[in-house]
């Protein structure tokens, strides 16, 4: 449903089988090789979300993309993953958005995780002007989402994102200032096994 023009909520995008499928997968890419990090942000504050950029890097030192870990570890950013890019890809033409996600930061909310309210808009001049949307994806807890308008005075209504629901914004709503104040411990789908949430955000660079 279109809550805004070009921002929609998918509730339930995922069965719970794909929900099941898609958590093993983000817990196995946090624990992996290239592993989930707490990132450090300019003014010295740390992030309250385990973070790992697949595609592209999001360094939170300068709020620029690149190629290798050079706020954390130096280690290059392991790949977007095909089926993501067609699982964004597919999210984003439902809604009637063109999008060729290229990137996608995958952020693992513990029971204090929580997130400012911030804009997107590190992505590339090209692509905000396009209006290419950001496509969101969650997993596991539920999350009280915040999202406000495309000034940070304007006013931020509350969504309750669950487990499996997609939500989009691009187009008009590309910049709208969004955050997460807090996780809802517990709420979880039970037979899901996941405590906390995973968030994933695809982007075309
Ligand atoms: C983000 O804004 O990058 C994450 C949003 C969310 O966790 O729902
Ligand atoms: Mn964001």
């Amino acid at each position: 449903m279109e809550i805004a023009p070009g921002a929609f909520h998918l509730p339930g995008y995922l069965s719970l089988e794909e929900q099941k499928v898609l958590a093993t997968r983000c817990q196995a890419l946090i624990d992996g090789r290239v592993p989930g990090y707490v990132p450090r942000v300019r003014g010295g504050g740390v992030m309250h979300v385990r973070m790992l950029c697949l595609g592209r890097h999001w360094n939170g030192l300068i709020y620029k993309y690149e190629s290798s870990r050079s706020d954390f570890d130096g280690l290059a950013v392991p790949p977007l993953p095909e089926e993501f890019r067609r699982l964004a890809n597919g999210i984003a033409a439902s809604v009637g958005m063109p999008l060729d996600a290229d990137l996608c930061i995958l952020n693992y909310y513990d029971a204090a995780g929580r997130m400012g309210v911030h804009q997107d808009k590190d992505e590339s001049d090209a692509s905000l002007a396009a209006g290419h949307p950001v496509v969101s994806l969650s997993v596991g807890d539920a999350a009280r989402f915040l999202f406000g308008g495309v000034r940070r005075r304007d006013p931020v209504d509350a969504i309750r994102l669950e487990s499996g629901d997609a939500f989009v914004f691009g187009g008009p709503a590309r910049l709208r200032f969004h955050g997460v104040s807090r996780i809802a411990p517990g709420t979880a789908p039970p037979g899901l096994g996941v405590a906390g949430r995973f968030n994933l955000t695809f982007r075309q660079y």
